[in-house]
């Protein structure tokens, strides 16, 4: 049987470290594309020639041309400007609608039945862009965000308790920005709430740490911003889909009603298959926790208001 295709536009630093996580997990042969000639290219020969070292065999390719990526399985979207000093939030919302709207456009003409996975930010209003260039149906537009939160909290909870991370388990609602909304009623250590492990106080703080984690990456690097943890999360939505796992992840997806809200895209659980989001899962909330989840949305929707036409 041949292996599953997956196109990752954008060949920076999220981009060509989510390929190496993908081909390197032998997850599907990787077409890496970007706008700059070389780059690419250069990226997968040099990921390609570690291939005999690790020992696996998922071709990974490098493009400028999306006719290469015909017939692709899943397209990630990491292509597009990162915020330099001085430009304003409506400039990089300007500039990286025009970029997502493109290559959307090119990737999703050749590889129709593809899921969209959409990591560029502002990523809620990018996934809206994606949306509306491709066409799909939403169950087939997914923005990464919420896998992404609930490591970092997922971190900071091992870390204080002193627990190995893999028996932590966090779940990170919203949108992915300042108001993202972790719950720790839902957050747990082998099952038992954080709630019950930690006082509200210190909670806080790692909520916080939590909702800061991009820009403390950004602060510590001085210049580009976190790209390890994205591209993990990436792979791992990326493992769910192909392998059909049906795995509970938070993903950004169009709401119709789900969770009080209606055509916008806010990070709530999802299952994961083949046919990418193949449920909402809805999860009660406090009163507190939905006024917060409130807010993100709120947030969400101002960006999506303000979005150029196109
Ligand atoms: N088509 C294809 N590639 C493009 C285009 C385009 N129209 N425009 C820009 N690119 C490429 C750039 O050439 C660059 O190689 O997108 C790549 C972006 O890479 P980086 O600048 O290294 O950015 P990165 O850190 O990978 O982040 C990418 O993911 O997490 C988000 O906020 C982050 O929106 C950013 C995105």
């Amino acid at each position: 049987m041949a292996r599953p295709k997956v196109t990752v536009i954008g060949a920076g630093n999220v981009g060509a470290t989510t390929a190496q996580r993908i081909v390197e997990a032998g997850l599907a042969d990787v077409v890496l594309v970007d706008i700059v000639e070389g780059l690419p290219q250069g990226k997968a020969l040099d990921l390609s020639e570690s291939a005999p070292v690790l020992g696996h065999d998922c071709r990974i390719s490098g493009s400028n041309d999306y006719a290469d990526t015909a017939g692709s399985d899943i397209v990630v979207v990491t292509s597009g400007l990162a915020r330099q000093p001085g430009m304003s939030r409506d400039d990089l919302l300007a500039k990286n609608t025009a970029i997502v709207r493109s290559v959307v456009q090119q990737a999703t003409a050749v590889s129709p039945a593809a899921v969209l996975i959409v990591v560029t930010n502002p990523l809620d209003a990018m996934c809206h862009v994606a949306l509306q260039a491709s066409g799909f149906p939403r169950e087939r537009v997914l923005g990464m965000a919420g896998v992404l939160d609930s490591a970092r909290f997922r971190t900071f909870i091992a870390w204080e308790l002193g627990v190995s991370v893999t028996s932590t388990h966090a779940f990170v609602l919203g949108g992915h920005g300042d108001t993202m909304v972790p719950l720790p009623r839902y957050s747990s250590v082998a099952g038992v709430p954080l709630t019950e492990l930690l006082s509200a106080e210190r909670i806080e703080e790692l909520v916080t740490r939590t909702r800061n984690g991009g820009a403390e990456v950004v602060a510590l690097l001085k210049s580009g911003s976190a790209y390890y943890a994205p591209a993990a999360a990436v792979a791992q939505m990326v493992a769910a889909i192909l392998g059909d796992t049906k795995a509970i992840l938070p993903c950004a997806v169009l709401l119709r009603g789900e969770y009080g809200h209606r055509d916008l895209f806010v990070g709530v659980p999802v299952k994961l298959g083949r046919g990418g989001m193949e449920a909402v899962v809805e999860i009660e909330l406090s009163a507190e926790e939905r006024a917060a989840f409130d807010r993100s949305a709120d947030a969400v929707r101002e960006l999506v208001e303000h979005l150029p036409a196109g």
